[in-house]
């Protein structure tokens, strides 16, 4: 089993097969209906939210009840083999309610779609319709094909698309917090990772694109903005206009003064990647959220060596210092693999060495999951065995618990601003939010008026491994 009992946040295949409808209703203009599924990373859920602008404006309507959909989209993940098992158990069930509702097309978009090709349109018949993560613009019209009885694909990479004129139909939306994505692909060659396969080269998108729709969002009453990308550090794009290059720090910076009401927040960065620059502009900035998301992946040098990480234990070590240096009030997160290829107990000691040295508020933890065509696939045997991989796993599980805990009982007795997101999932009468470190703040309802995407000052008072529980003052 992986990602055993993780904390609060979802990831991958923990947010798994969530549909969701548009904040706003379509109503009845259009005439067919769609339903989509969405599944592992954000930039996934961001993507589900172009493609429902792309299907809008070619006459579909969103539903969440699948049964009267006339196409059913599945937006996949690859990461693991276990979230490649989920989706294919879904279009099995997909695949019977087709049996009772022949004229129902089934979509498989994203990262298997890219991983997987035409097998599965040829191979296990499950689907009609296979579109990888750079063709969503040919949606419309595979659809037309698929509707005259013909298998439509297209999973063509490219080193341009990043979809900036498409603005993102908002599904799932708390209408205070959303994603803005601001390049797509990745360089950097992990070797236990799929997504340059899947995703392709890295691009920039134009950034006035994602400053317009950072406003756009902050005059429709979102109070937060997430940029994402798979390397946001390594966002590079030339204003040619103004011959200036604008890097990863200068964006972050025009997206914060869009409005000191309207908080930023980004991710995901490579420790390799992440310059002083960014975090001196995250010090500028009240409204720049203090926290990263630093994936440190192993604490062993040999192993990050093997995962082409580019970077040593000392290194990382000494990035986390610096981001403790520049911003002492820093949150930290990270990724972590137990059992990755001819992983030691001594590389394993020395992962759980840097967490206690990073002291992460929360972890993502997975047990490596070798992905075919990967450069660990082809150089490495996956030769740790499962017991193994479990054991390391609930070890790093276990201290990331005592982390976190530790972490939220420093900040007893401390005040925060919080962003209140919505009500809180266990009771009515307490409200939900964050702190600019990431951490989620759950209090009572005190003030009459206050409400979703306000502001408030919360004095934490006690806390779990999960959650830190105030009360407004
Ligand atoms: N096996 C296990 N975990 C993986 N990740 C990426 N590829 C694999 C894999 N093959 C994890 C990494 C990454 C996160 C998104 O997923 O920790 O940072
Ligand atoms: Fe999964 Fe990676 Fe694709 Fe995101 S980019 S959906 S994590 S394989």
């Amino acid at each position: 089993m992986e990602m055993l009992g993780m904390s609060a946040k979802m990831h991958d295949e923990a947010r798994q097969g969530e549909a969701f409808a548009p904040v706003v209703s379509g109503g009845n203009q259009y005439q067919k209906k769609f339903y989509i599924e969405s599944y592992g990373c954000q930039m996934n859920f961001s993507d589900s939210e172009i493609i429902a602008s792309i299907l809008h404006n070619n006459g579909f309507g969103a539903t969440v009840i699948y049964q009267e959909a006339d196409l059913v989209l599945l937006n996949t993940c690859s990461i693991r083999e276990k979230a490649e098992q989920t989706v294919r158990k879904r279009l099995t069930e997909f695949r019977k309610l087709k049996g009772a509702k022949p004229g129902m097309l089934i979509g498989v978009l994203g990262c298997m779609a890219e991983r997987l090709k035409a097998k599965l349109l040829e191979e296990e018949k499950l689907v009609d319709i296979v579109v990888g993560p750079d063709a969503y613009r040919s949606l419309p019209g595979l659809i037309g094909e698929a509707e005259t009885g013909h298998k439509a694909v297209n999973v063509l990479l490219s080193r341009e698309e990043t979809y900036a004129d498409i603005s993102p139909v908002r599904l799932d939306s708390n209408g205070v917090t959303a994603f803005i994505s601001i390049m797509r692909g990745c360089n950097n060659m992990c070797s236990f990772c799929v997504v340059p396969f899947t995703r392709g080269r890295e691009r920039s998108r134009d950034a006035y694109s994602i400053i317009a729709e950072a406003k756009e969002l902050f005059n429709s009453g979102y109070k937060e903005v997430t940029l994402l990308g798979q390397n946001v550090d390594s966002y590079y794009w030339i204003d040619e206009e103004k011959d200036e290059i604008i890097t990863f720090a200068k964006l972050l910076e025009k997206v914060a003064l869009v409005n000191d009401d309207l908080r930023v927040r980004f991710s995901t960065s490579h420790p390799k990647d992440i310059t002083e620059d960014v975090l001196h502009t995250m010090n500028k900035y009240e409204n720049i959220c203090k926290h990263i998301h630093l994936p440190v992946q192993s604490g062993s040098t040999r192993i990050l060596q093997l995962m082409n990480r580019t970077y040593t234990r000392e290194w990382y070590k000494a990035k986390i210092d610096q981001i403790r240096n520049i911003i002492p009030e820093c949150g930290i997160s990270s990724d972590i693999i137990a059992g990755f290829c001819t992983e030691a107990e001594e590389d394993h000691k020395d992962t759980i060495n840097i967490m206690e040295y990073s002291r992460y508020d929360m972890s993502y933890m997975f047990v490596y999951s070798e992905r075919p065509g990967t450069l660990a696939a082809k150089r490495y045997k996956d030769d740790i065995g499962d017991d193994v991989k479990k054991k390391r796993l609930q070890e790093i599980v276990v201290l990331q618990g005592r982390l976190s805990q530790e972490s939220n009982q420093r900040d007893i007795g401390k005040t925060f601003k919080v962003l209140i997101e919505g009500e809180s999932k266990r009771s009515a009468n307490d409200w939900m939010g964050r702190n600019t470190q990431n951490k989620v703040i759950v209090f009572p309802k005190h003030i009459p008026d206050s409400k979703k995407g306000d502001y408030v000052q919360v004095k934490v008072i006690d806390c779990t491994q999960a959650t830190l529980l105030g009360e407004v003052i």
